[in-house]
């Protein structure tokens, strides 16, 4: 029996899991959003807003691999474009607001790689954003201090680290293009 809003949420996403799916993404994006309706006496989340942690792990699945994150943010922190590796991650806001940016990959005229910003939105408490494998997105706490959740389906340090599928990109002259491996 789950005692609190963090344990159901694994309850519910552990018996739904599997390969990436439409159906598994919404999943797990339905039961984030009820994450984010959790009381904030909650001792877990008491603790997130009192310590306030930057990186904070608060579940990871041994068997099926995917992590559950908690950040607080300041505001200003801007996070640039970046993907997930072979990684998708869904980020649930449950305090402040934070500004994503959606871009795409397009070929220059040179023949290299540079992206184009298509949108952004601004993400506010009790709503989610999700990242499939190859989406690019930048991030910027507009309002903080910011609590976001991130769920990821991989270790993404491990993606990134280890493995070196993650990109990340610099501003050169205006323009976005991969940073060195
Ligand atoms: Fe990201």
């Amino acid at each position: 029996m789950a005692r609190n809003s963090l344990e159901r949420f694994l309850d519910a996403v552990q018996p739904i899991w599997g390969p990436l799916t439409s159906e598994l993404v919404a999943g797990c994006r339905w039961h984030l959003e009820e994450l984010l309706e959790a009381p904030p006496t909650e001792e877990w989340l008491t603790a997130l807003h009192r310590e306030a942690p930057a990186y904070d792990e608060l579940y990871r699945d041994p068997e099926r691999g995917f992590l559950l994150l908690a950040h607080t943010e300041r505001a200003g922190l801007y996070r640039p474009p970046h993907d997930h590796g072979r990684g998708w991650v869904i980020y649930a806001i449950q305090q402040g607001e934070i500004e994503m940016g959606t871009y795409a990959q397009v070929e220059d005229p040179q023949g290299g790689v540079q992206l184009v910003k298509r949108d952004s939105t601004l993400v506010r408490p009790g709503q989610v954003q999700v990242y499939l494998p190859g989406d690019v997105h930048d991030t910027r706490c507009v309002s903080g201090p910011a609590l976001l959740f991130r769920f990821t389906e991989r270790d993404l340090k491990k993606e990134d680290k280890e493995e070196h599928r993650v990109t990340r990109y610099v501003e050169r002259g205006g323009v976005w293009t991969p940073g060195a491996p």
